[in-house]
């Protein structure tokens, strides 16, 4: 049987490449959701939210990151997505106009959004870094594929309507978290893959003191009757951090390391949860 693909919906998909983004989870996260439901969904570390557009809940939905930057741009194509497509237009992808744009400060929240866009899917690796000035410092990618695709973007506006942006720590989220309620939380892994532990040149961005905050959280997510799921590095470390006597799983996934194709191989990544 062949398919019209043209008839076929759709889905959203995010508009963002996203360091440590859980693309390899969304084939088995509909098995690890509550068996009867939930009500609120809280993503804490939303990135490029894979999970979150896979899902598209219905209920109501909490989302927050540390990155000011990244909520910015979510905010912006929740409540202007036509103004950020308009300025989208006007740029293009080669390595002049890219070192152009990398250099901008905008006042305009539209063009501010659509800078954002534009070098994260323009980027050599689409990772978000700064330097010490806070300035963004990823180099110009040479990508061919399109960096705005406006239905899309459309229909990510669309999923964002009843959303609740926050921007801070994920320690700061818990207040809207009620009995019921499905918190997903993928923090930045700062421990390595093999058994090295955790990495030190990453204890600023998410310490080992941020992992055992973390499992607090968890904590008081339990404590509210509410449902958790937390991804994880496959660490021994982690585990001892975050078993709480509920399900833990390890799933493999193929990864890219060090951002090489040379390096591909199979990773187990921890799933912890209290969903059943
Ligand atoms: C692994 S990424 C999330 C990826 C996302 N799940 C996806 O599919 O794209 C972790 C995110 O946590 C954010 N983050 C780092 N430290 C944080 C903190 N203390 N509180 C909240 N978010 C934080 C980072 O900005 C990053 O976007």
């Amino acid at each position: 049987m062949t398919i019209n693909k043209t008839l076929t919906h759709k889905k959203t998909l995010p508009f963002l490449r996203w360091a440590g983004g859980k693309k390899w989870l969304k084939k088995d996260i509909n098995d690890l959701l509550p068996r009867n439901g939930f009500n609120s969904y809280h993503e804490v570390f939303l990135g490029g939210g894979a999970i979150f557009f896979h899902l598209e809940p219905k209920q109501m939905i909490f989302l927050n990151d540390l990155n000011q930057e990244l909520i910015d741009t979510y905010r912006t194509v929740k409540t202007n997505v036509e103004s950020v497509i308009n300025e989208l237009k006007k740029f293009e992808n080669t390595e002049e106009f890219y070192y152009y744009i990398r250099a901008k400060k905008y006042r305009l929240d539209s063009r501010r959004a659509a800078q954002f866009i534009f070098l994260n899917q323009t980027s050599f690796n689409g990772i978000y870094r700064v330097n010490l000035q806070g300035q963004y410092n990823v180099p110009y990618g040479f990508r061919t594929k399109n960096f705005l695709e406006p239905e899309n973007l459309r229909k990510v506006s669309e999923s964002l309507q009843k959303a609740q942006f926050s921007n801070g720590d994920f320690s700061r989220t818990i207040d809207n978290v009620c009995k019921g309620d499905l918190v997903f939380l993928d923090p930045p892994y700062t421990i390595t893959h093999n058994n090295n532990g955790f990495l030190k040149y990453n204890q600023k961005l998410f310490s080992e003191n941020d992992q055992y905050r973390l499992s607090k959280m968890i904590d008081q997510i339990k404590e509210k009757e509410a449902f958790y799921i937390l991804t994880n590095a496959a660490h021994f470390k982690v585990k001892e951090i975050f078993d709480k006597g509920d399900r833990v799983l390890k799933m493999k996934r193929a990864s890219l390391v060090g951002g090489t194709n040379a390096k591909r191989g199979k990773y187990s990544e921890y799933v912890f949860t209290n969903c059943f």
